[in-house]
């Protein structure tokens, strides 16, 4: 369990809170490229960490992400022109480029040098392997960008970012990757027999009696931890998964390499941006393109509004029970949600609530046990790093040392009591030369 005080400081992320100042020393994935398909093509209303922003594409084919509101008074810039080199405030004319200068101000006379005092606040962008990055903090040269596999591959070795809108606060959606042992439960098929349920992954069958063993080991970039199973003939499968600060995981998804994000917009709603790619060989086209539509087995999207917080909404929510299906839960599935990315992880985070409803889990009601090590750990993790970044201004050493961020996720078969950290060396490893390590024996 957390401390009332411990869980605000951990999952409160609006402008002037310790964990929002903290979460913008980072760059953060905000929307695919393809939201904005072309130059001066239409704005998107956005919003990240509480904040209100527009995004746009200017006439040279660079993004521009500023705040919703025009420094004259106020009109959301949404609703702008953006055309030659700009966004053209509706209301009256002010004009702004992508760097926030004011470059016409046409309601004050020619001779009037007013426009050199205007600014709107405007964000540096990074249109990166299909997704748009923002760097929404305070340093005026941005720190080094990310330099993860997924963000430094070849556009044509990654998919699509798959994104799943999660209506409830960032920390429990993303306290779902580190917890292995919902595979064998929520994830699980009823029996190595049972017939495959008609939509989704068929699940996740285990045959070790005992629950898996958690080992975690804390990094100056977050933590890694190996869960192992035992499977019967003298080895341990190790499913080992990363945390990086400050909201990305990875977890092992077969012969791709997967990062995936869990990005606020606010205190009551996150994405799950999830973005695979190839090490070493190029994404076939149509299934880059399918990525991006990971839902249809399940309906695809709901129609959005230009809110952000409609973006991404699954047809299959809380509103529906996520089209559970109660024979597939008879005849199939531990769980009748269908199995089709983190729907099932969803179900069970989002209809977490604090006092009055708030979507925001109250960890002082909780009780974790050993199978909760990493998620411990990493709720640690944070809670130090953002009491660092409070008293001293140091922040995570990943926000420079961007090195940092060359690791992969693992899973590897070994003799049992094997040393798992040593072994899985290069595994973890994106700069190993090795192709991803996907011993997945379980998912049947
Ligand atoms: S409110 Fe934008 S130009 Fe007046
Ligand atoms: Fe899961």
């Amino acid at each position: 369990m957390l401390s009332h005080e411990d869980n605000e400081l951990l999952c409160r992320v609006g402008p002037g809170t310790p964990m929002g100042d903290l979460l913008r020393q980072y760059w953060v994935p905000a929307l695919p490229s393809a939201e904005f398909p072309g130059p001066d093509s239409p704005p998107k209303r956005m919003r990240l960490l509480g904040e209100n922003l527009v995004m746009f594409r200017d006439s040279n084919g660079e993004m521009g992400c500023v705040v919703e509101a025009c420094p004259h008074r106020g009109a959301s810039m949404y609703f702008g022109r953006n055309e030659e080199c700009g966004l053209r405030c509706a209301y009256h004319g002010w004009k702004f480029d992508t760097a926030g200068t004011c470059v016409d101000l046409p309601t004050e006379p020619r001779t009037s040098r007013f426009k050199e005092k205007i600014r709107i606040r405007a964000f540096p962008c990074r249109d990166v392997n299909h997704m748009v990055w923002v760097y929404l903090g305070p340093r005026e040269t941005p720190p080094p960008f990310p330099r993860f596999e997924l963000t430094t591959l070849p556009p044509e070795h990654c998919a699509r970012p798959a994104i799943m809108m999660e209506e409830a606060n960032w920390v429990q959606n993303m306290e779902g990757d580190l917890d292995s042992v919902h595979l064998d439960w929520i994830h699980k098929r009823l029996s190595k027999d049972a017939p495959p349920p008609p939509v989704g992954i068929p699940g996740f069958y285990n045959p070790d009696p005992d629950p898996p063993r958690l080992d975690v080991v804390r990094t100056d970039y977050g933590a890694y931890y190996s869960a192992a199973r035992r499977l019967g003939d003298g080895t341990d499968w190790h499913r080992i998964n990363q945390f990086i600060f400050p909201f990305h995981t990875m977890i092992s998804v077969g012969d791709m390499v997967n990062l995936r994000s869990f990005v606020p917009l606010d205190d009551h709603y996150a994405m799950l941006i999830s973005h695979s790619a190839f090490p070493n060989k190029v994404f076939p086209e149509d299934e880059a393109l399918a990525m991006a539509d990971a839902f249809a087995p399940v309906g695809g999207y709901l129609p959005r509004t230009n809110d952000p917080r409609s973006y991404f909404n699954t047809a299959a929510n809380k509103r529906n029970d996520y089209h559970r299906n109660l024979e597939v839960e008879r005849e199939s599935m531990f769980n009748g949600i269908p199995f089709v990315l983190n729907l099932q992880d969803r179900a069970m985070t989002e209809l977490m609530c604090g006092p009055n409803d708030e979507p925001l889990y109250d960890r002082t009601q909780e009780h974790l046990g050993s199978s909760d090590a990493m998620v411990i750990a990493v709720r640690r993790q944070l809670l130090n790093a953002v009491k660092r970044f409070s008293e001293t201004g140091e922040v995570p050493a990943n926000v420079d040392d961007v090195e940092l961020d060359r690791v992969r996720a693992a899973t590897l078969v070994l003799p049992e009591g094997a040393d798992w950290r040593a072994l899985s060396a290069d595994g973890r490893n994106a700069d190993s030369g090795l192709p991803p390590s996907a011993d997945v024996p379980l998912i049947i």
